[in-house]
């Protein structure tokens, strides 16, 4: 498959200054329009808005991993309902209304029972976006369907579920209020533009604060889904402790989804990058344990291969440096390891310890950095 091309049609009118194109794009003809890889002018546009070429495409590669025949983890039904309380309920927050969250949470209980299912059926398979403008709403349901799928892993209560389901569709609707020219601006976002975007949480915050019917679980998703574990998110820089998990869950499906999609400006990461980037980011951005679970959960899912190979080095999260050594199943969380540098960065004695029996120790992420397994290689020779 790999290397194999698919044509992707697409308007003008989607076409916007300084979009990227991952291929060549033609006319309907097949007239050459443009190379890939090179941002498209506005007067590109315009001569082509001119001449009244309307229709055109660009071919791209085929995504291995997310192109396998699995069958699509919701209907097309599903997903013309979502669009539409989507797009309601982002009019309403745009002209200041109340807003009616009836619609979307009907939405919410129909993935919820496609989601049930399908347990243990099929992988979940993510759509492919099919067009540009699909995008927004196909992130918004593969966030919501991960983030269940998760929650759900993670042994939450149907309640609980469904409120990670709420939360997780309407995280991003403050960005209705934030000026398209910043959104899409291509290019690197000045310091003022950057505070203006970063304050989409709160404004959705605001626009659900007073309904009843959303619970704390959902209205806390919408205002934290960009705090971090380590404190340095935003809007409040709060840490784990106040974040909690369920806005975590939803931050590690958003950045899934959003890395793994392709879009018009640029190819998907394919799902091992995808993991290795959550993996690089455990205990940064991410709550470690939630980070270790939900990269397992794929790679199980996606067929790959354990991160926790045997041989490989792993921080802990007393600070100490080890190696795997052994493990009784391909998946686990807790395998056991040789201790070969203590929290303070000196050689340790080797301690043998079984993460198993030790439930005060726990993997914190991979340690994938050339020089430090050098370092940590010689010291165990
Ligand atoms: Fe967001």
């Amino acid at each position: 498959m790999e290397g194999d091309k698919i044509r992707e049609d697409i308007l003008v009118d989607f076409l916007k200054p300084g979009m990227v194109l991952a291929g060549d794009l033609f006319s309907k003809e097949g007239i050459f329009i443009w190379p890939a890889k090179k941002p498209i002018t506005q007067s590109v546009i315009d001569e082509l808005k001119k001449k009244g070429i309307r229709e055109l495409y660009y071919t791209k590669n085929i995504n291995k991993d997310l192109s396998q025949n699995m069958p699509p983890m919701f209907s097309e039904e599903i997903k013309e309902e979502a669009k539409e309380a989507i797009d309601n309920i982002l009019e309403q927050v745009k002209k200041d209304e109340k807003v009616n969250v009836e619609e979307v949470r009907n939405v919410i209980e129909k993935l919820f029972k496609e989601m049930i299912s399908k347990l243990g059926k099929a992988a979940i398979n993510l759509s492919i976006v099919k067009n540009y403008d699909e995008y927004t709403y196909t992130h918004l349901i593969n966030v919501t369907i991960l983030s269940m799928f998760f929650s759900k892993f993670l042994g939450a209560s149907d309640f609980v579920i469904k409120e990670v389901g709420m939360g997780a569709i309407l995280h991003d609707i403050g960005k209705v209020k934030i000026p398209t020219s910043i959104l899409y601006k291509p290019g690197e976002l000045t310091e003022e533009e950057l505070k203006i975007i970063k304050k989409h949480p709160i404004i959705g915050y605001f626009a659900i604060k007073d309904e009843p019917t959303v619970s704390t679980y959902a209205k806390k998703i919408v205002l934290f889904h960009h705090e971090r574990f380590d404190g340095n998110g935003y809007p409040l820089g709060l840490k784990f402790d106040r974040i909690g998990r369920y806005p975590q869950i939803v931050s590690l499906a958003d950045v899934f989804d959003a890395l793994t999609s392709e879009r018009p400006y640029k190819p998907g990461m394919s799902i091992p990058q995808t993991l290795n980037f959550i993996m690089k980011k455990s205990g940064i951005y991410f709550e470690p344990l939630l980070a270790q679970k939900f990269i397992m959960e794929m790679s199980k899912l996606y067929g790959l291969p354990s991160p926790y190979a045997i041989g490989s080095f792993v921080l802990l999260n007393t600070g100490e440096k080890a190696v795997i050594t052994q493990k009784d199943s391909e998946y686990t969380l807790r395998p056991t390891v040789l201790v070969i540098e203590n929290a303070l960065g000196k050689p340790d004695t080797k301690r043998k310890i079984n993460l198993y029996l030790d439930s005060s120790r726990y993997i914190v992420r991979s340690i994938t950095e050339i020089d430090e397994i050098e370092k940590l290689k010689i010291i165990m020779t």
